[in-house]
């Protein structure tokens, strides 16, 4: 949400920043901008709509220059304009800020400012932050040692309430940048030579792989010669130089049309990576390095609470599924943006899960903050190493499926379920489950990977029923059991990137109300598996044929659909119960996908949305 570049080095700033804006687009497109110094001015170039659209109406990649900031912004406070559009510079010209959150109590400091002479050319919160670094820039004295600039921008930071990522200039201190976080991702890259910020690594990784993750409080100065990190009641902080470990490739399309093409084709790859060395060497179980609590402390466990917002709440229902089956634990799910402001009765011995691809999602790291201060212990499921969920959880899993670029989110999701899986076996196996089970569940686990990618051979059949079914403009997706959450992803997968309004319920809910929906213009898709829900779903599919509803079925292999029951029938493999949500996602995916095609959709950027949801 908002994606933030600096530059600092001996190269054009603004080709480097403008590389960067593209590779982190998909984190807000209403508007992007840039500045780069010049001696003591500032040449800025903003606009609405995507990178290109500023490349090619302003001059912004001619600007010369060795330092500068760029912008992408998904629109919070005032609407997408140019004027709103980011980098902010002060009236009085002498400071320029880009920002990714959200101020609280912009209103009082700008009444404050306009009183001090400092005027606004847009509705935004940002605008105020450059404005009263300036008025403290003003009022700071030249000290004998240290930075005005970077004390003035500490003294505006200690009187801002809210979430912000900054990267600030100063007109008077030529290759200079200071930046600070509070609640939204904020990296350094420090590379030969040269220095850059950015809100995640895609941005970049084509300059270095050496970054240090700036923590919440923290401000870093950089010059040409260094940096300096410090927190916001000044004390000096040592910072911890990590290697990345994707590289260039896994950000760039490598001759896909899209990243969501490109990443849902990743996922044999990406669930191969999510398993690697997760089994015990007998074969029974799930082991994890990082989960940080011990198998006694484990063992007490007796309740276990999923915290996640999106696709992530819908791998949480999964794995609810998994562990209530293979562990015999109650299990809760609850949106994190609902729990943090209930107040639900949660029992002593209840241990707490978020998920969450960036591990930056606002509300998911609020919902974690509140479960620690009643004194629970958190551990996180998350694909973004050093990302602020991952660092403040007490333990927990990465996901090691490399950057997921497309907005809508693939492979990162079934890498949460089969996770949610290998953790219900881990669960299951301290518990009841006998050894012969657990050694079934590790085999069916680790086939999954060929599973998909027998689904993803069907990928022609599957763009030739998507054809067929672009122009409907309802949609229903009816799954049972662990299969009703995957209804929920396939839904919103076609919403968000076709934007075809669809609804995912268990089948049998649907004589409860989505029925009056069903005519020939509304088409179901329905989970079918073989077992022991198959007769009823089967029965659903009737209800909705009777009323001359379309319909496609994902099936497993071994099912007797009747004849002509179902107007397309999408056939997946036979698999374990464990891996099934996995493997039924896949269909739905490539659907909704080729369905966004056909529609000649944006379907890396869909409209309103944004990867990474930072504010509330
Ligand atoms: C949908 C999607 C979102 C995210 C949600 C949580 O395709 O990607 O619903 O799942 O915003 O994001 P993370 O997992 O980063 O917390």
């Amino acid at each position: 949400m908002c994606g933030i570049v600096g530059y600092i080095g001996k190269q054009k700033a603004s080709a480097i920043i403008l590389e960067g804006l593209k590779r982190l687009e998909y984190r807000g497109y209403d508007s992007t901008g840039i500045a780069v110094q010049q001696d003591r001015r500032f040449e800025v170039a903003k606009k609405i709509g995507r990178v290109d659209g500023l490349i090619k109406a302003t001059s912004a990649q001619k600007i010369p220059g060795f330092s500068g900031i760029g912008h992408t912004r998904w629109a919070t406070h005032g609407g997408v304009t140019d004027a709103n559009a980011h980098p902010h510079v002060s009236s009085d010209g002498k400071i320029a800020l880009i920002h990714n959150g959200v101020i609280e109590n912009y209103a009082s400091i700008k009444k404050f400012l306009l009183t001090k002479g400092y005027t606004f050319q847009s509705e935004t919160d940002t605008e105020v932050l450059c404005n009263l670094i300036a008025y403290h820039y003003q009022k700071e004295p030249v000290p004998a040692e240290g930075s005005r600039f970077l004390e003035s921008v500490r003294k505006t930071l200690r009187h801002v309430q809210g979430t912000y990522g900054i990267a600030v200039m100063c007109g008077d201190c030529a290759a200079e940048i200071v930046a600070a976080r509070k609640g939204s991702p904020l990296i350094l890259g420090v590379g030969d030579g040269e220095y850059m910020l950015a809100s995640d690594v895609s941005a970049i990784i084509s300059r270095t792989q050496n970054v240090v993750y700036l923590k919440d409080g923290e401000l870093v100065h950089i010059t040409a010669q260094g940096f300096g990190i410090t927190t916001l009641e000044a004390e000096d902080v040592s910072p911890v130089v990590d290697k990345i470990t994707w590289n260039i490739a896994d950000a760039e399309l490598g001759g896909y049309a899209h990243f969501m093409e490109k990443e849902i084709f990743e996922q044999p790859t990406a669930l191969e990576n999510t398993m690697r060395g997760r089994f015990s060497e007998d074969g029974s179980t799930a082991q994890f390095g990082g989960l940080n609590i011990s198998a006694v402390d484990l063992r007490q466990v007796d309740r276990v609470h999923l915290l996640a917002c999106g696709s992530a709440w819908h791998a949480c229902l999964v794995t609810e599924h998994l562990i209530e089956r293979f562990a015999r634990l109650p299990v809760e799910v609850d949106y994190a943006s609902e729990f943090r402001y209930r107040n639900m009765p949660l029992g002593s011995n209840t241990l707490f899960f978020t998920i969450s691809q960036s591990g930056e999602t606002i509300d998911t790291l609020a919902g974690m903050r509140e479960a620690k201060r009643k004194g629970y212990k958190v551990l996180a499921v998350s694909n973004v190493v050093g990302s602020t969920i991952a660092r403040e959880a007490d333990g927990g899993v990465y996901q090691h499926v490399g950057p997921e670029i497309g907005v809508a989110s693939t492979k990162a999701f079934t890498s949460q379920i089969l996770i949610g899986a290998m953790l219900s076996l881990y669960l299951g196996r301290m518990r009841d489950m006998s050894f012969s089970e657990g050694v079934e569940v590790v085999n069916a686990l680790k086939g999954t990977p060929d599973l998909v990618r027998k689904v993803l051979e069907q990928a022609p059949r599957i763009r030739e029923i998507a054809k067929r079914f672009a122009h409907y403009h309802d949609f229903l997706f009816l799954g049972r059991l662990s299969l009703f959450p995957v209804a929920l992803e396939g839904a919103l997968k076609l919403k968000e990137i076709s934007y075809i309004h669809a609804e995912g319920y268990p089948a049998a809910e649907m004589k409860h109300g989505p029925i009056a929906l069903i005519s020939e213009n509304c088409p179901s898709v329905f989970f079918v598996p073989s077992g022991e829900m198959f007769n009823k779903v089967v029965s659903s599919m009737q209800e909705i044929k009777a009323r001359k509803g379309k319909i496609i079925a994902i099936a497993t292999a071994n099912c007797d659909l009747p004849a002509g029951l179902a107007d397309e029938v999408i056939t997946i493999p036979e698999c374990h119960e464990s891996v099934l949500p996995v493997v039924a996602t896949v269909p739905v995916q490539l659907l909704s996908y080729y369905i966004a095609v056909e529609l000649n959709r944006d379907v890396d950027k869909p409209r309103n949305l944004a990867k990474s949801v930072t504010v509330e």
